[in-house]
């Protein structure tokens, strides 16, 4: 800060005199206000914290102070300390304040339940005001909704809330856990750079450019991929980070353009390596937030999540689809002006019942701007095609459905000259119409539970996707991926069949992590490039020297990389990652309280060697 803007700092709000506050001196807390219980009863504390709120009843004044574990009543008596009362008078919300005073027992009338300290207060006698505050832009207390803007700009405020306070806690106590699991496991917390080069994850780099080599410029790793696979080929044989990555990509509410990873890579494993390792490693973080879970994780091959789920990232708290198609005449499916090439979906949804017209109504806006045929009167078709209806019923009853269930139809109109509708487009609609209907009754039938998590590895995901604007393959994971070995002969002549050996470890439909065994041929690694329409030279030009370190015996070796930001939401029971990181950016990727990104000058510009706009 330059002199000019510390002359111009306003003073502060309804500050008791410019040289009021008292210093720290020799003060140091004995104890946390929210740590104090009855059993304290007796002691003398001091108390260093901030005033939450306060009445003032005359000759008595409460106060509530509020550190990092809670909030403790803090009673000034006239009588009893004049000097500390009088002082006391003055401050206000949000001011830092010492208090030493004796911790007593409340009279059983004026016992706080709601509070966990609530059975006692403390008596002051001293009161040292350290600091003043600015009256808060928004209330510390109540969960009422708050403009989040705001919440950004004071993020320092923000912070104090205890629901802020509670998710920073878990967070370092899940990070915590985990560094000890894989410490204990003779895995390597192995630092790797931040001034690279680009690696593909799909997202666009940061890029920063070089002073000393105009022109050219580092990206921000999108992951550590390449040097986590080069630790391998180094020897280190099991390494693991919690490690921060850059993308510039569309936000949401499970992405950041910089998140943390909990990256992995191991030399000789199998799948199910990684899968028991990963395993005990969320069992572990599970247990640091006071949860249970258990393992092993059921395991889907993705071809079957997308039939049953309409979804790579299942959510498995909602019962699968069923293709009904089969229970339909040819004849039923053109009345229904269906696509009798394509899969008929059946969706249920435990425990709503039949809708009201209101309701289904309610619903038509989920299907809009799909192209998916929605059918949600039951009995409608119930009536028009009994025998389809009793045999959906009774494919459902198998699965433990009933009478109480909501039963939805999806399927693809008749082609009528567009294009047809591929099996996955309609099973993707399918699937995000499942979820949706989901989500709108979870209130009200107490669906999606938050907390019963329910785990799931997606395996045998395809190794390549068709990019349909660039007219090429694309790897479906990062090129990086190993196909499974008894589609190496087909590589080139099936690209669209290849399955790779890759992984995901998904949470109640949130894709919590992704790995792969990797590549260790350099031949295999040449020829994947080639499919993903790289010639030599451009795979030299990038990839050179990891091509270069392939040749150098390089171990078998895979891993996998989770995200702690997404992690720890869900164990907060959080529905944004930005809940659970302490400094986050706006979907506009704006850091509203230091205001990044901001112009630079016209210097600085010159001094990189960039012309400016
Ligand atoms: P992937 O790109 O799937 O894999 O990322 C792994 C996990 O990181 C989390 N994640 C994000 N979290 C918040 N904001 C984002 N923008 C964001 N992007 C990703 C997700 C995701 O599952 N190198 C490979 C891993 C490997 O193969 O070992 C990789 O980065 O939870």
């Amino acid at each position: 800060m330059n002199d000019s803007s510390h002359a111009d700092a306003p003073a502060t709000d309804a500050a008791p005199g410019a040289a009021a506050w008292d210093p720290l001196g020799e003060l140091s807390r004995s104890a946390y206000c929210g740590d104090l219980r009855p059993e304290n009863a007796g002691q003398t504390v001091t108390l260093l914290g901030w005033v939450h709120g306060r009445r003032d009843l005359g000759s008595l004044l409460f106060v509530d102070l509020r550190d990092r574990a809670g909030l403790c009543q803090v009673v000034f008596n006239q009588e009893l300390a004049p000097e500390a009362h009088q002082k006391a008078s003055h401050v206000r919300s949000e001011y830092v304040i010492a208090v030493r005073g004796e911790v007593v027992r409340r009279a059983a009338d004026t016992v706080n339940p709601a509070i966990a300290t609530g059975e006692i207060e403390v008596l002051a006698r001293e009161v040292f005001v350290l600091n003043g505050a600015r009256t808060p832009p928004f209330p510390l207390e109540g969960e009422g909704p708050l403009a989040e803007d705001a919440r950004l700009k004071y993020r320092f405020v923000d912070l104090r809330r205890p629901r802020m306070q509670a998710n920073l806690r878990l967070r370092h106590e899940v990070a915590f856990a985990i560094r000890r699991y894989f410490a204990d496991r003779g895995f390597l917390d192995v630092e790797t750079p931040f001034l690279t080069r680009s690696t593909p994850e799909g997202a666009r780099d940061y890029l920063v450019p070089s002073r000393v080599q105009p022109g050219s410029f580092y990206a921000l790793p999108q992951s550590p991929q390449l040097f986590k696979q080069i630790l391998m080929i180094g020897g280190c044989d099991r390494y693991f980070q919690i490690v921060r990555c850059f993308r510039d990509e569309d936000l949401r509410a499970d992405r950041q353009p910089e998140f943390t990873q909990i990256d992995v890579e191991m030399s000789f494993p199998r799948e199910e390596t990684i899968y028991d390792l990963v395993e005990g490693m969320l069992a572990a973080a599970f247990t640091a937030a006071g949860e249970r879970v258990a393992t092993p994780f059921p395991r889907m091959s993705w071809d079957q999540a997308m039939v049953l789920y309409g979804s790579d990232k299942p959510d498995l708290r909602l019962p699968p689809m069923l293709d009904a198609r089969g229970f339909f005449a040819p004849a039923d499916l053109a009345q229904l002006k269906l696509d009798p090439a394509l899969p008929l979906f059946a969706i249920r949804i435990p425990q709503v019942g039949v809708l009201s017209r209101r309701e289904r109504d309610e619903l038509r806006p989920l299907a809009e701007g799909r192209r998916a045929r929605f059918f949600e009167d039951f009995a409608r078709i119930a009536k028009a095609f009994p025998q389809a209806a009793a045999q959906i019923t009774s494919a459902f009853a198998a699965q433990g459905g009933g009478e109480g269930d909501l039963v939805v139809l999806v399927g693809a109109p008749a082609p009528a000259g567009e294009p047809a509708y591929s099996a996955m487009d309609l099973a993707a609609e399918a699937g995000a119409f499942r979820l949706a209907l989901g989500q709108r009754f979870a209130e009200r039938h107490r669906l999606l539970d938050p907390r019963d998590f329910r785990f799931l590895w997606v395996t045998s995901f395809p190794m390549f996707e068709w990019d349909a604007g660039e007219r090429r393959w694309a790897a479906a994971h990062h090129p990086f991926t190993s196909p499974r070995e008894e589609d190496w002969p087909r590589l080139e002549s099936a690209p669209g069949e290849v399955k790779a050996r890759a992984y995901d470890v998904v949470l109640n439909g949130t894709e919590l992590g992704s790995g792969s065994i990797r590549i260790h041929h350099p031949e295999l690694q040449s020829r994947i490039f080639a499919l993903l329409g790289m010639d030599e030279e451009e795979a030299r030009r990038r990839f050179g020297f990891f091509l270069e370190a392939l040749r150098y015996g390089a171990p078998p070796h895979g891993g996998i990389a989770l995200g702690l930001d997404r992690l720890v939401m869900i164990l907060a029971g959080e529905s944004s990652i930005r809940e659970v990181i302490p400094f986050p950016k706006t979907a506009r990727a704006v850091d509203l309280m230091v205001e990044a990104p901001s112009p630079v000058s016209a210097a600085q510009l010159r001094e990189l060697g960039i012309r400016p706009l």
